[in-house]
């Protein structure tokens, strides 16, 4: 593994990191990218993306400008949950190569400057892991305790209240042994009891294999569930004061989330971490609703996560003041010393370019903008870079088991887990045109890679040159975030003493005033206003983004 990049280590004028003099880590002056494996590139035509298609692609990810990816389940899968149900927790699943390809993989990207993180999946495994067939053979079986086990209730019923992430009771009765599973998401997934200290060593154990062979860090899946109460505690029921997702499944999940013990279990690992050098990442995926339980999962600021999703952020609507008021309370709540993280996609989640921007162009870009220019370490998903948007399923099309226990009043993750188009030509260059991908695509002539890549007007470019520009910008990288007044509609924010961000979310042209005598516009959504001196104040047309550069 190499070590952190010279690329981002312009470190900032106001940084208070810049105090203690010690070098910042590459992944808070880089940026990510999320690999979807499955749907990224397929390099042996079987119409499933691999490790070799990710090693084919890696020029692509060099001249964008990533500095660190983060690829999606990579271990062996029966994929009842795509991946996120895992069979073998220290080897690659053979659809997608093998560790002779993920090694060279890491090889290829550090060569490049680029880290490769891999997805953990601590909360559950598959239910044909060894460990899981083991455990349900019999009550005393050697890996009994390394699942939730637990006899019904006298009327038969499960042990309590808790309903799955996924629809449904979080409990399944086996009846090999007469007693109930717990499983947080399908009856595929059981959960890993967090109170047996042989799964801490397990998962020890799994931390070094990897991190061992140059893999950067982890991306925690489920990482504020991992643990739960000790006492199996029935969750309170929901209140209409609470938020919808609650509303829905009926309860808070006060005992099955956010439990004090996790915090335990993440600062031994941040321990482990540190002891490599560079000190390996921990980004959790941290879907919470609130940003004051967000702010716990950092710690005391350097002793739990390096990185914790923003999930309120990712939820928010794409308005300036509710993303501006996110963002304030954000930078109010972290720790010192911790670090925030942007994304606008995932593989969950319906894609910027249609949930934020309907497929709009210029919202588009304005959604890349802020994404690239806050203080933290933007993630874009697969895709983003070239505003993908999401795909139409039909019915029969979906293979997300969500999307089909919910059809038709939620598709499921599907539309956002396309295949990645990379020419016009038919299955988009992700899959020869002979061979059929195994998910539908969309149309690739409509946007891919190629083709905007010999597009001076593309997003693709706008993205590339965006992420030179936070490069080479000090107040960017790491300088300090502050708001400045902004009229409805317009969130203007300042980073560092001489780099403003100006951001119209509205379908009415602004004029800004500004502090500054002059500016200029070191990029613009707007590509023909690049690089032109504005003086006293700046027009910006509806849907247009900026970064002033204030000249002294
Ligand atoms: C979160 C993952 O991102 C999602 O894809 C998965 O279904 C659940 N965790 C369960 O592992």
């Amino acid at each position: 593994m190499g070590g952190p990049t010279d690329r981002g280590d312009n470190v900032s004028e106001t940084s208070p990191i810049e105090a203690t003099n010690s070098p910042l880590p590459w992944w808070r002056t880089g940026m990510l990218y999320q690999i979807y494996v499955r749907s990224f590139a397929d390099s042996d035509g079987d119409g499933v993306g691999d490790l070799r298609g990710i090693i084919n692609r890696l020029d692509h990810l060099s001249w964008l400008g990533v500095d660190g990816l983060w690829l999606s389940p990579i271990t062996p899968s029966p994929n009842a949950d795509f991946g996120y149900d895992v069979t073998d927790y220290c080897a690659v699943e053979p659809a997608y190569g093998n560790l002779a390809d993920l090694d060279e993989l890491v090889a290829s990207a550090n060569a490049r400057g680029i880290q490769v993180l891999i997805d953990l999946v601590p909360n559950h495994s598959s239910d044909q892991h060894p460990w899981f067939i083991e455990s349900r053979s019999a009550r005393d079986s050697t890996h009994r305790d390394f699942y939730v086990w637990v006899d019904p209730k006298p009327d038969g019923s499960p042990p309590n209240n808790w309903v799955g992430c996924f629809g449904g009771p979080a409990w399944t009765l086996d009846e090999t042994t007469g007693q109930y599973y717990l499983h947080n998401f399908l009856p595929e997934q059981p959960d890993l009891n967090w109170w047996c200290q042989d799964v801490h060593s397990a998962f020890d154990d799994i931390l070094r294999f990897w991190w061992d062979r140059g893999v950067a860090g982890f991306r925690i899946d489920v990482c504020n569930m991992i643990i739960k109460d000790a006492e199996l505690r029935d969750n309170p029921p929901a209140t209409e004061d609470d938020p919808f997702i609650m509303q829905m499944f009926g309860q808070r999940p006060e005992y099955t989330s956010n439990r004090p013990e996790v915090h335990d279990i993440l600062k031994h690992w941040r321990q482990v971490a540190g002891g490599y050098d560079p000190a390996r990442v921990l980004l959790g995926e941290t879907n919470v609703e609130s940003l004051e339980t967000l702010a716990t999962f950092y710690g005391k600021g350097d002793d739990e996560l390096s990185l914790s999703f923003n999930f309120p952020f990712i939820e928010s609507p794409f308005e300036a003041e509710a993303l501006r008021g996110i963002v304030e309370r954000t930078e109010e709540l972290l720790p010192p010393g911790s670090w925030p993280v942007w994304t606008g996609s995932n593989h969950d989640v319906s894609r910027l370019a249609t949930r934020w921007a309907g497929g709009h162009p210029d919202k588009i870009r304005l959604a890349l903008l802020m994404l690239l220019t806050l203080r933290g370490t933007p993630v874009l998903y697969q895709g983003d870079e070239i505003g993908l948007t999401d795909v139409d399923f039909a019915h029969h099309e979906i293979l997300d088991p969500v999307g089909l226990r919910f059809w038709p009043a939620y598709v499921g993750r599907d539309p956002e887990r396309t295949p990645m188009p990379w020419t016009a030509a038919p299955n988009g260059g992700f899959t020869p045109p002979e061979s059929t991908s195994w998910l539908k695509m969309g149309d690739p002539s409509s946007g891919n890679v190629i083709d905007q890549r010999d597009d001076p007007e593309s997003v693709l470019q706008f993205t590339r040159d965006l992420i030179a520009l936070r490069r080479r910008t000090p107040g960017l990288v790491t300088g300090e975030y502050r708001s400045l007044p902004s009229p409805d509609g317009v969130w203007i924010w300042r980073r560092g003493t001489r780099t403003v961000v100006v951001l119209n979310f509205s379908d009415q042209p602004t004029r800004i005033a500004l502090d500054a005598p002059e500016s200029q516009i070191g990029i613009s959504s707007d590509r023909s206003r690049d690089g032109t001196t504005i003086t006293g104040s700046v027009d910006l047309t509806p849907w247009e983004g900026a970064v002033l550069l204030e000249r002294t």
